[in-house]
Parts: structure tokens; sequence; C-alpha cells
């Protein structure tokens, strides 16, 4: 006789839940167990990959996921993939720079409705205007935004390369200012990095400005020697606070090369939970956002994506075609070797 609720598709997953035993409770396995053992059969039947964002909860990240890392990764990972079919474990605009780096695959998003703030702060005809208005000036724009948006722009980047894409574009157009869309915070904590000049716009991350400095001198008053790590969609003062601040790759990275003994990662409540299964024996000071927008996506929705094949994400070809522009030119950045990995 079998041991009880112990069915053959739990038994062909067991294996992985030896990965997420630190943060899933074993009483939630038998439930995730059957989707996580469905997908990946499906992947394979389908010749599927999923490329998940370092905020998928850890079912998802450390189960089903072929590639994680943050949007820069992500993006990379979908440029040189040679999967038919690409499901996006993430947020729309990541599931559009994957359509637009591939225009001949199908590119799935488990949920349409995972956007993001920064995103919706800002459209295409908004960026025609701040071009009228500043002549000349490129516009560096945060892969958070529409391919419409991004169609616009000179060059896009993310919170890994920002810098560099800034101070590339500024050196080739011959300028001492760019534009840098949308995310105030984030062109805020870059302009402090470079002698370019940034003019800013007022989109901001509605997970990350609810941080402030007090909460990071509270965070060291209750957890002694606590190293605080943040993301740069952080107010400045946020990011002042921090020991180091990065992209959720150069957080994860962080650890993995300084390995503190207590740390904080100022940011989305997932990171913490999947980087901490890396290090069992660091500890993790987890006060957290979560993105709404992330949260969106789950396995059950990730499996149903895979059955149908929806939501297909469609950009249109001329906006596409715009937009990678953009897109090539901060894939072809080289990193600083002034800011190389803390
Ligand atoms: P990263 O590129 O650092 O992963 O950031 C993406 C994002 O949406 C953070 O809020
Ligand atoms: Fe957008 Fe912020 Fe969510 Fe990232 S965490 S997807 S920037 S709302």
């Amino acid at each position: 006789m079998g041991t009880p609720g112990y069915t053959p598709k739990r038994a062909a997953t067991d294996p992985l839940y030896g990965k997420v035993a630190s943060v899933v409770p074993e009483i939630e396995w038998p439930v995730f167990a059957p989707d996580v053992a469905a997908i990946n059969a499906l992947k394979r039947e389908k010749n599927a990959v999923i490329l998940a964002h370092n905020y998928m909860t850890p079912e998802i990240f450390h189960c089903v996921a072929d590639f994680v890392g943050d949007s820069l990764q992500l993006a990379r990972e979908a440029a040189k993939t040679n999967a038919k079919i690409i499901v996006q474990a993430g947020v729309h605009f990541m599931a559009e720079t994957s359509k637009i780096l591939c225009p001949d695959k199908t590119v799935l998003i488990p949920d349409p409705l995972a956007g993001c703030s920064l995103a919706a702060s800002i459209t295409g005809a908004d960026v025609r205007l701040l071009k009228q208005k500043y002549p000349g000036l490129p516009v560096v724009t945060y892969v958070n935004t529409s391919a419409d948006v991004k169609a616009e722009s000179d060059v896009c980047c993310t919170s890994s390369n920002a810098v560099a894409v800034v101070e590339d574009i500024a050196r080739e157009k011959g300028v001492d200012t760019v534009i840098m869309i949308p995310d105030e915070y984030l062109a805020q904590n870059v302009a402090k990095q470079t002698d370019v000049k940034v003019i800013t716009w007022k989109g901001r991350c509605e997970v990350h400005e609810r941080f402030t400095a007090a909460d990071i001198r509270a965070f060291r008053d209750a957890h002694p020697g606590v190293v605080v790590l943040a993301h740069p969609e952080c107010p400045p003062e946020v990011v002042a606070a921090a020991d180091f601040a990065g992209s959720t790759s150069a957080m994860s990275n962080y650890v993995g090369k300084h390995r503190p003994a207590r740390v904080v990662m100022v940011t989305e409540c997932s990171m913490s939970d999947n980087v901490a299964v890396e290090h069992p024996d660091i500890e993790f000071v987890r006060p957290c956002n979560l993105c709404p927008h992330m949260k969106r996506i789950t396995l059950p929705k990730i499996l149903h994506s895979l059955q149908t094949l929806t939501h297909e994400v469609r950009v249109d070809p001329e906006i596409a075609a715009r937009a990678r522009v953009s897109i090539d030119r901060m894939l072809a950045v080289r990193p600083l070797a002034r800011l190389a990995a803390a």
C-alpha cells in the first residue's frame, strides 16, 4: 500500500520540493505538485520555455522556470532562446519586450492584467510632447514601459545598466543632458552617479515608493548589524540610507558574494524567499511590499496559458520595429568598469 496522498504526479515532483522546502510549507506542496508536474511536461511537449522574473513566488521561480533573472537578463534570454513558445512569468511590459525581440515566436502572458504603475504613468503621446519641449535631447526609457513609449525613445535601460546607458547616449549625441523616463526616483538615483544631467518624469513604482528612510533606521535598530540592500526604484533617501542599491539580480549577487550574516532586501516580497533558498545560513529580515501585478502570475494560470496558448502578446509591427531599435541599442551598451559588481 502506498503512502496516503502520495500520487505518481506528486512522486515526480518530490525532488523539486527539496529545493523550496525552506520557504514552502510541506502542507502546501500537494496543492502545487500536480501543476508543477503538468507544466513541466507541457513545456517539453510544446517546445516552450518559461522566463521568470526574480519577483515570482518560489514554486514558480524554483520549480517551473527555465530562466530566471532581472529585466535585462530576461530580455537577453528571450533574444537567444530557440524555443517556439515563450511564457513570460512576469508583467506585461516584459512579455512585450520578449515579443519585440522575437517577433516570430509565440509569446504568452498567463494574466494580461499583470501591469506596472511605471508603465501606466506615460504614453507615446507624452513622449512626443517631451521631445517637443526639449528638442535635441535623447530620451532614455526604462524598460518598464509600453512598446509605444519605447518606440518614441532613443534607447532603453534597466535598473542594472541605467548609468552606462545614460553616459553612452549622452556621449554619442554630444549632449550633457538626457531625458530619463518614466521613473523619477530611478532617474534621480542615476543622476547621483554620473555627470550627465537628467530630466525626469513623475512615474513611480507603487511597490518601492512606499519605503522610507525611517524604515531603514527601524531595520537597523531592530536587527543590529543588518546589511540593507535597496532597489533603485526606491526614493533617493532610502537608497542613500542603504548599504547597496542595485537591480534585483545585483541584490541577489551581492548576497552570494558578501554572504552577510543578516540582510534585508528593500524590495518586493518574493525576492527574499527566492534568494533565501540558496543561502539557508543567512538570516533574511523580511519586511517587504507585494507587487500586485507580479502576484497575478500563478501556477494554475501558467498551466492554463500553456494548455490554451493564451494570452498571446502581440505588438503592432511598425511600433515593434521602432521599439526594437531602442532595445537593441541598450543590449549593445557595455557595463561600466567603475560600477562593476559590488
Ligand atoms: P529589475 O530589472 O531590477 O529586475 O526590476 C524590474 C522591476 O520591475 C522592479 O520593480
Ligand atoms: Fe512595476 Fe513596481 Fe511591480 Fe516592478 S514592482 S512591476 S516596477 S509596479
